[in-house]
């Protein structure tokens, strides 16, 4: 399997009915607990004005768009230092015949190792669990979802937030979704623009892949992201280092509920289930008792979000704190603009769960039109009545099966199978 059929189809039919129905604000959509109401494509005309300045949705971003001068002026500046490491396997993961030592593994390439401890000089290591004890850095990928509304009310309902780790083309298709993550709280990071394998792709379509990510939650939220996931978790010193000049930090996961694959039969619910319980179980004979965890999990479709709803109360059992990623690392200052910011570990521990951000309106969006176009990282407009978040969040946690060391030979099949 590749894109899950579910994404894909949605990117497809909010281009076949554009121009039907027409969305304006955060708060109203939220507020929809219809599913199929809350799932009917909609069009919002700050994005949909914008949308010819961006890749095409669901699509690979193989190029910078010819007259994109921010984005030139940015890759150019670096261009020439990007790792001369070779491009692996295909963009949907299959990397059969690749030749890899994944003993020496000279470029730290998670796929082939699970390295997190880059080799190349000068890149950060990747954050794969977090340092605060029986804690859990809480996340989700793939969203935003259009059908979300009863997930996102349920961790309110917790005083909960979390990292949401989003993919560009969705966050251009549902903006109002992107909304609600900063409104609740959450904490935004990109997960590529179409969801492929980054390690296959070229360098300036890696580029491509996270500049239009950043550029859309940026044009949506009026915020910055600087962090990032990648995609089935496949990143090597080349793409962590075009990551890094791009201010995004790289998250892994130790723990993979495999939440995902029960979309396409390759794991039960039980399994899944099983997942969270193992990770749960390890969490219990004191595997967390020094440094707390990061267990994958996805804001993919009804079954992962309400397995993890029917989850956090067993994870809040078991763990002291759930937290955001940021959070757990006392990152108080999330995007590159300094007005928003999340409480440090104390003040979430402590039950100060207040961010102050702004969420942008359609007036301001547009009004930032200018500044995501040149990727500018200027604060959203306050000039165009936003309103201003002050918002209490909570705590709790979660998840699953330890990832095993698989040789590279027994991973070559089974890779384009994943969704991470
Ligand atoms: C870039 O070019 C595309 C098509 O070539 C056009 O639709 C779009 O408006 C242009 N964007 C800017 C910012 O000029
Ligand atoms: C969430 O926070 C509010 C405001 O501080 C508080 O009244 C409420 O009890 C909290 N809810 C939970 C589930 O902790
Ligand atoms: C999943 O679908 C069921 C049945 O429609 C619904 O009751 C439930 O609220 C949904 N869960 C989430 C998290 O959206
Ligand atoms: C976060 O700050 C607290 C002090 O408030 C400190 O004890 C803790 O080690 C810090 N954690 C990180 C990851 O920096
Ligand atoms: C948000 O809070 C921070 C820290 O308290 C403060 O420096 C900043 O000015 C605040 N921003 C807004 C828009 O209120």
């Amino acid at each position: 399997m590749h894109l899950p059929t579910s994404l894909f189809l949605l990117g497809l039919t909010a281009a076949a009915v554009r121009g039907q129905v027409t969305r304006t604000s955060e708060k109203d959509e939220a507020a929809i607990h219809d599913p199929d109401t809350e799932c009917q494509p909609y069009v919002y005309p700050p994005v949909e004005k914008l949308k010819s300045s961006f890749p095409a949705i669901w699509e690979y971003a193989s190029k910078i768009l010819p007259n994109d001068s921010a984005a030139q002026a940015k890759y150019a500046s670096f261009k020439d230092s990007i790792p001369n490491i070779a491009p692996k396997g295909t963009l949907s993961g299959d990397i059969t015949g690749v030749k890899y030592d994944s003993n020496a593994d000279p470029d730290c390439w998670w796929t082939g190792s699970l390295c997190v401890t880059p080799k190349l000089a000068g890149l950060k290591p990747d954050i794969a669990d977090v340092p605060e004890p029986k804690t859990i850095g809480y996340g989700f990928d793939d969203g935003p979802h259009c059908g979300h509304n009863v997930f996102y009310d349920y961790l309110s309902s917790k005083n909960q937030t979390a990292t949401m780790f989003y993919i560009g083309s969705n966050v251009l298709s549902l903006p109002l979704e992107a909304q609600r993550a900063v409104a609740d709280g959450h904490e935004i990071c990109v997960h590529t623009w179409s969801h492929n394998a980054m390690t296959a792709t070229s360098d300036e379509g890696a580029f491509a892949e996270l500049w239009y990510s950043i550029q859309a939650v940026k044009l949506v939220t009026g915020y910055t992201p600087t962090c990032w996931r990648p995609p089935f978790g496949d990143v090597d010193d080349r793409i962590r280092y075009i990551a890094q000049q791009l201010n995004l930090e790289t998250i892994i996961w130790k723990f993979d509920s495999n939440d995902w694959a029960q979309a396409d039969g390759t794991q039960s619910a039980a399994q899944v289930q099983q997942n969270y319980d193992s990770f749960m179980d390890k969490a219990k004979q004191g595997q967390f008792d020094q440094r707390g965890a990061i267990i994958l999990t996805h804001e993919l479709n009804n079954f992962t979000m309400q397995t993890a709803i029917n989850n956090y109360p067993k994870l809040a059992a078991v763990f002291d704190h759930i937290v955001p990623v940021a959070v757990a690392q006392n990152k108080t200052q999330p995007y590159v603009e300094a007005d928003y910011q999340f409480p440090s570990f104390a003040e979430y521990v402590s039950g100060t769960r207040q961010t102050n951000g702004t969420i942008l309106t359609s007036a301001s969006v547009s009004a930032s039109k200018s500044s995501s176009q040149t990727g500018s990282a200027s604060a959203p407009s306050s000039s165009s009545d936003p309103s201003v978040i002050n918002k209490q969040n909570a705590q709790s946690g979660a998840v699953t099966n330890s990832v095993t060391l698989t040789p590279l030979a027994s991973l070559v099949l089974a890779f384009g199978f994943f969704w991470l």
